[in-house]
């Protein structure tokens, strides 16, 4: 079921799972084992309003890239469906291949060709890693030119340097001449993160995944690269999936945020909703985690009131899948999976503490 209504939404999935096989070991070949998968996101709904920020949140390894990849076709999900609502240049390819509908939205979860060629100019991501995303051996003319000839834009070289000069104007790196001919190790961790932004939005980008786009970049320049991403949602009619580990961060740019836990997502709501009033106690963990000045001006960071480590993908715990960390765990949490439970006014926790408060 959808938190928000269909006609606020830009993309939507529903049923995502994202399985990878693992070759099998010897001892399995042996014994005639099946081989095993590693469960990444394991039946997942998101949601994402048009030009809105909604985060993603978790742990590492909780399958916070996989889902934001899968979302935009980057990795091709086991089970689920992708809904998008395109361009107009794009629905009518869609509209003349007959391309399934629902609500309004188009099924791209097996599109290909053409189609999915020209998805891949409106759904796309911004890396984490800003050193190791961009070619090393390309100048920054080259690296913001070359998806132009790859998707045929532009009727000549001329034409294409405008638009790059454009590009990198857009993302303030001023006077965009001076930047043309640099290679990557020429420039900042900030001022590369703005190549992969204004790379990702040559194209023309409706939808951009930004995987911990400033996780790797000094304190004092996080805050100038959020700014842009934000100015540029609002100039671009841009939506974003904003993946962090960082709940801080979340709770600042998120218009919505989801909790992901292991696979799956445990809690999902609007920002103020889940960060002044959270019900999942993974949630509640977690912002306890976040440092908070105490009446002196101290930052103190609180012990987090979760048991043991994260298990495995490969491994995940029957019922529900928090239960050998939870400090509420019941015996229903080790055998049956939590429903999702409307908490609060668009606001879901997947937790079986709701159920015993009806
Ligand atoms: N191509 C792959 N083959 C096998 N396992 C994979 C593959 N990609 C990811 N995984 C596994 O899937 C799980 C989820 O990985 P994913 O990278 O999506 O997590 P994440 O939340 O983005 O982590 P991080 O915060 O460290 O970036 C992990 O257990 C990871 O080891
Ligand atoms: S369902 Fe049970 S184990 Fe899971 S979070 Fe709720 S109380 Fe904890
Ligand atoms: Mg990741």
């Amino acid at each position: 079921m959808s938190t928000y209504s269909y006609k606020d939404l830009i993309l939507f999935g529903e049923g995502l799972k994202v399985y990878f096989s693992l070759a099998r070991s010897l001892t399995e070949v042996l014994t005639f084992k099946k081989g095993r998968n590693v469960r990444a996101v394991d039946g997942v709904n998101i949601y994402l309003p048009r030009n809105k920020v909604t985060c993603l949140v978790g742990e590492s390894g909780c399958g916070k890239t996989t889902l934001g990849r899968s979302i935009i076709g980057l990795i091709r999900p086991t089970e689920g469906r992708i809904y998008y609502k395109p361009s107009k240049e794009l629905e009518e390819l869609m509209e003349k291949e007959g391309v399934p509908k629902r609500e309004g939205f188009y099924d791209i979860t097996d599109v290909s060709g053409k189609i999915y060629k020209l998805l891949r100019r409106e759904l796309q991501i911004v890396f984490q890693d800003p050193y190791g995303s961009l070619n090393p051996r390309m100048t920054v003319k080259e690296i913001l030119e070359e998806p132009l000839i790859i998707h045929g834009i532009g009727e000549s070289e001329d034409e294409r340097l405008e638009m790059v000069i454009k590009a990198l104007t857009d993302v303030k790196l001023t006077p965009p001449e001076e930047f043309l001919n640099l290679y990557p190790f020429q420039l900042s961790g900030g001022q590369r993160q703005r190549v992969n932004i204004a790379r990702a939005l040559i194209l023309g980008a409706k939808v951009v995944v930004a995987d911990e786009p400033v996780s790797m970049l000094d304190v004092s320049i996080r805050a100038e690269i959020l700014k842009l991403m934000l100015d540029l949602k609002e100039n671009r009619d841009l939506t974003y999936l904003f993946i962090t580990h960082d709940l801080a961060v979340a709770s600042i740019i998120c218009d919505y945020i989801n909790i992901m836990y292991l696979g799956k997502i445990v809690e999902r709501g609007p920002t103020d909703e889940v960060i002044k009033n959270p019900k999942h106690p993974y949630t509640q963990a977690l912002l306890v985690a976040v440092p908070q000045p105490d009446p002196k001006g101290r930052w103190v960071i609180k012990e987090v009131p979760i048991k043991g480590e994260v298990p495995s993908a490969i491994n995940i715990p029957p019922g529900c899948r928090f239960h050998p960390r939870c400090l509420y765990a019941m015996d229903i949490c080790q055998r049956e999976e939590p429903p999702e439970y409307l908490v609060g006014k668009d606001h879901y926790s997947a937790c079986w503490l709701h159920k015993e408060k009806k």
